[in-house]
């Protein structure tokens, strides 16, 4: 076989074979394949697209292109949830725990942050003492004492998907919808629990920005999660704008915790719950509505807030911290944005505002930088909201009075304000089942 072949077919728009697929990848994986020869074939991808069981069997490819977690020792039902990356969005922080607390084990691998995305890990790691780098039997000891753990991905879980997503990111190739969904479905099928509620945003801070490539999206990962005996639903939900008010490591733990404690932003503690209900559905804890009640049940009583606290412990970390979020410190530079004229805000431009919270330090401009735990932004307003000229709209926070100036320039291109309040748009569009779109 030649890799020069499978290039060509795929640039003719003709499907490959399964021997194909899986000699490419492993091939790929093993370093005998170059990345200029998978680069031409990821843009051939790009514009010809793969059939169904073209993405099926990419995504098998690329699930056993390392190690496969066996949970079956675990008891009770294994739960996972996977967010296609938002701004603001700390709702693994939430829906793990509440699902523990219903009884759900939830052994979970998180990623970093990528662009201006957030990542749950660099979020864990705010707590003083976190680790997120647990070896197998740590994982597994952790979810064993606890019922839940949420460490990093280990370097051996889709070994073929962290390649190819780093080629895909410098060959402007990230945004194929074969392409993702296998590269999201592969860790989850290799990370091996039963039930899986996916968080597809869409919006300007998504990758998908429209609503039909979302659905779209959704609906090739659900059909990859049936095929392998999968429960598995989707959620999509809205990323024009951040979740909740807070961005950044530590302020994102603290309104977290605040979401547990039943004090949240109406948005997070909406997407959170109705992400844990999917879960306990499929997990066959009783219908939507009841789940829903186990879950808001759940943030009630304390126990979910009891569950995070655990893990922490458990992984090391300052479980006081949870607790007691003021514990995790303020920045010690704050900056207030306001706003130029007076009217509604009509847009907050989520990829915006997630590049400004990146330049004050939350997340890595190169992948060697260094995050700033305490970095990050307090939103006073969002979209819909009216203002006056001159009232705060955002704090900015950080650890470095230099990098205010470049953040506060780019949050502000970042939101509009107009003269008339926008339309309001849902913050859950739809959901995607292996019986349909809802
Ligand atoms: N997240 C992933 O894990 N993979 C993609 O391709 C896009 C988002």
């Amino acid at each position: 076989m030649r890799m020069y072949d499978i290039i060509m077919k795929k640039r003719s728009g003709l499907a490959l074979s399964e021997e194909e697929i899986r000699w490419m990848i492993t091939g790929y994986t093993k370093g005998d394949i170059p990345d200029y020869q998978m680069s031409a074939f990821l843009m051939a991808v790009y514009f010809k697209g793969m059939t169904d069981e073209e993405t099926a069997l990419l995504t098998d490819a690329m699930a056993k292109s390392g190690e496969q977690l066996d949970l079956s020792d675990l008891p009770g039902v294994k739960v996972d949830k996977h967010s296609t990356g938002g701004v603001g969005d700390k709702t693994t922080l939430i829906v793990a725990p509440v699902v523990a607390a219903c009884g759900c084990t939830v052994a979970k691998m998180s990623g970093r942050g990528l662009g201006h995305t957030g990542g749950t890990v660099d979020k864990l790691e705010s707590i003083p003492g976190t680790r997120t780098s647990l070896s197998k039997e740590e994982f597994l000891d952790v979810v064993r004492r606890t019922g839940i753990a949420v460490t990093g991905q280990s370097p051996n879980l889709a070994p073929a998907d962290k390649k190819l997503y780093a080629l895909r990111d410098v060959t402007a190739t990230v945004d194929s919808i074969p392409l993702i969904a296998a590269s999201i479905m592969s860790k989850k099928l290799a990370a091996g629990s039963d039930c899986i509620v996916l968080d597809v945003k869409t919006g300007s801070g998504a990758f998908m920005k429209t609503v039909e490539d979302s659905v779209l999206l959704a609906e090739k990962m659900v059909a990859i999660g049936v095929h392998n005996g999968k429960k598995i639903a989707a959620l999509i939900t809205n990323m024009d704008i951040p979740l909740g008010y807070q961005i950044g490591n530590s302020l994102e733990v603290e309104e977290a915790v605040r979401t547990l404690c039943g004090q949240g932003p109406k948005d997070l503690t909406e997407v959170s719950l109705a992400l844990a209900s999917q879960l306990l559905y499929l997990a066959g804890d009783g219908e939507l509505d009841h789940c829903r009640k186990l879950a808001q049940d759940a943030l009630n009583s304390g126990a979910a807030l009891e569950k995070l606290a655990a893990m922490i412990e458990a992984q090391g970390g300052d479980a006081d911290c949870v607790r007691h979020p003021e514990k995790l410190g303020r920045a010690p530079v704050e900056a207030d944005v306001t706003a130029e004229k007076s009217g509604y805000i009509t847009k907050m431009d989520s990829a915006g505002i997630g590049i400004a919270a990146m330049l004050l330090g939350a997340g890595r401009e190169t992948k060697e930088s260094e995050i700033d735990p305490l970095a990050g932004i307090i939103l006073k307003k969002k979209t819909g909201d009216s203002v006056k000229k001159g009232e705060p709209i955002a704090t900015l926070l950080t650890s470095d009075p230099a990098k205010v100036d470049a953040a506060k320039a780019r949050f502000l291109e970042a939101v509009s304000v107009g003269r008339t309040a926008p339309e309001k748009k849902p913050l859950i569009f739809a959901r995607v089942t292996e019986q349909g779109v809802e």
